[in-house]
């Protein structure tokens, strides 16, 4: 109720509130890839290669704001916004925002600083949140280790900023992961010594900034899982913001070791769960039962975790589960476990693309139809979450 009220005397002040983690509670999370939701210029033309730029940008959002929030979300999840790999690579192009070269400039294929900062006061002046993905594990490379320039990269332009090379062969070995590089012979990723207190000092001093200035609610940071644990909490508390960390493919008490460093966590562990339950008739609910238990005995607080069924890394569910219903109890599932909820742009119109690209189909290609059932199911999801948690007074 507090919360509640103090948004409201926000909003109409019109002041940027950073969002703390009680805050994010009782948030509804959009999840959308910036190249794939909007153009400027609002073409629906289709995107023929979804493997480089589709033309999506900052302004093409903004234009899209009703169509997010009369579908209930307060908050919006949107790709890393730093300047990346430019031109075509053997791998395609960094439309998904994951190959970072200079951290204080703005990926220019999705607007200038100022259509950022008109989308973050857009939000803000609708009462909503703005959560960007962000990137603290490594640089990028167009071409294999032993090529790399560490100079053209602008705060960390040095190699002693970085491990030494190895790969990683396997992330269920903490060291590996932590120390060694990501990335292939085509991309690079040569990977920040986080544990190295000057590197720590400089991500610091760079985030208080990247969320001040643009008025950044909340961080989703990439690649926990190959960083070292220690650098978060340097990290969460100059940012000022609540962070979820990514900690994928790992066990239930490994992924939830990550909640004593760090606010958040993508619930990775539910979602294993949710694919298992609602994958076929066949799932087992005593598994999933089974499983939220653990998750609940082994992480801090359940209620900061990020719950989801589809994002831009994993296959969507209707790409195996042609049964809608499966489908919707799934999406209903998410919307109602403890924890804020996040739905990814395309549920709601019941895509169903397998392994990247093809699960990072255009928005724009749905036209934005508000009268789907799926749309109209989340819509209503919100609702009676938004009524329920309203009547908790312990928010
Ligand atoms: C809209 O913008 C795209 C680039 O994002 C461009 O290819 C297209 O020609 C433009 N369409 C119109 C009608 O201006
Ligand atoms: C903060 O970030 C903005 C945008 O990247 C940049 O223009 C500005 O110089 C930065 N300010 C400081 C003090 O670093
Ligand atoms: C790295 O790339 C360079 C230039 O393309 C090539 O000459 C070299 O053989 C490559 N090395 C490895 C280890 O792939
Ligand atoms: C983990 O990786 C490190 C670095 O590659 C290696 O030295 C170590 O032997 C590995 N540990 C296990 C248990 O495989
Ligand atoms: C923590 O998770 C592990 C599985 O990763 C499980 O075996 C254990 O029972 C859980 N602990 C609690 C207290 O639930
Ligand atoms: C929007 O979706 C509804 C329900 O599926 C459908 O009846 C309608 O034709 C769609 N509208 C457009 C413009 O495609």
């Amino acid at each position: 109720m507090v919360l509640a009220f103090l948004v409201v005397v926000y909003t109409y002040l019109g002041l940027a509130a950073a969002l703390s983690k009680e805050g994010w509670r009782t948030q509804s999370i959009y999840q959308l890839l910036t190249d794939r939701y909007a153009r400027t210029n609002g073409s629906e033309a289709p995107c023929d290669d979804l493997g480089i730029y589709c033309g999506g940008t900052w302004r093409g959002i903004i234009d899209k704001l009703d169509y997010i929030q009369d579908m209930g979300f307060t908050a919006i999840w949107i790709s890393p916004i730093t300047a990346q790999i430019p031109g075509l690579t053997y791998e395609g192009t960094a439309y998904h925002g994951f190959w970072p070269q200079q951290i204080n400039q703005v990926n220019p294929n999705f607007g200038t600083p100022e259509d950022l900062l008109a989308l973050s006061g857009a939000l803000h002046d609708r009462g909503m949140y703005l959560m960007v993905d962000t990137v603290s594990n490594d640089m990028a490379w167009n071409g294999n280790y032993t090529t790399v320039d560490f100079s053209i990269f602008d705060v960390f332009n040095e190699a002693n900023y970085y491990h030494s090379y190895c790969p990683v062969t396997n992330y269920q070995n903490a060291t590996q992961a932590t120390q060694c590089w990501t990335g292939d012979q085509h991309i690079t990723l040569p990977d920040l010594a986080t544990e190295n207190t000057v590197v720590i000092d400089k991500w610091q001093t760079w985030v208080a900034n990247y969320t001040s200035y643009y008025g950044i609610d909340g961080i989703r940071l990439d690649a926990c899982l190959e960083q070292d644990m220690e650098f978060f909490p340097y990290f969460e508390k100059s940012a000022g913001v609540y962070v979820m960390c990514e900690v994928y493919n790992y066990p239930i008490d490994g992924v939830c070791a990550y909640q004593e460093y760090v606010s958040g966590l993508l619930n990775f562990p539910v979602w294993y769960l949710i694919t298992d339950a609602f994958g076929s008739i066949s799932g087992s609910m005593s598994n999933l039962y089974d499983g939220l238990t653990e998750v609940q005995g082994n992480c801090t607080d359940v209620s900061l975790l990020g719950n989801f069924v589809e994002n831009h890394d994993v296959d969507r569910l209707p790409y195996t589960v042609s049964d809608i219903g499966l489908d919707q109890n799934a999406i209903a599932f998410v919307m109602v476990n403890d924890g804020i909820p996040i739905i990814y742009a395309g549920e709601e119109q019941h895509y169903s693309g397998g392994a990247p690209p093809a699960n990072r189909e255009t928005t724009w290609t749905s036209g934005y139809n508000t009268s789907t059932v799926y749309y109209q199911l989340i819509k209503q999801l919100n609702e009676f979450r938004t009524c329920v948690i309203s009547k908790d007074d312990t928010y």
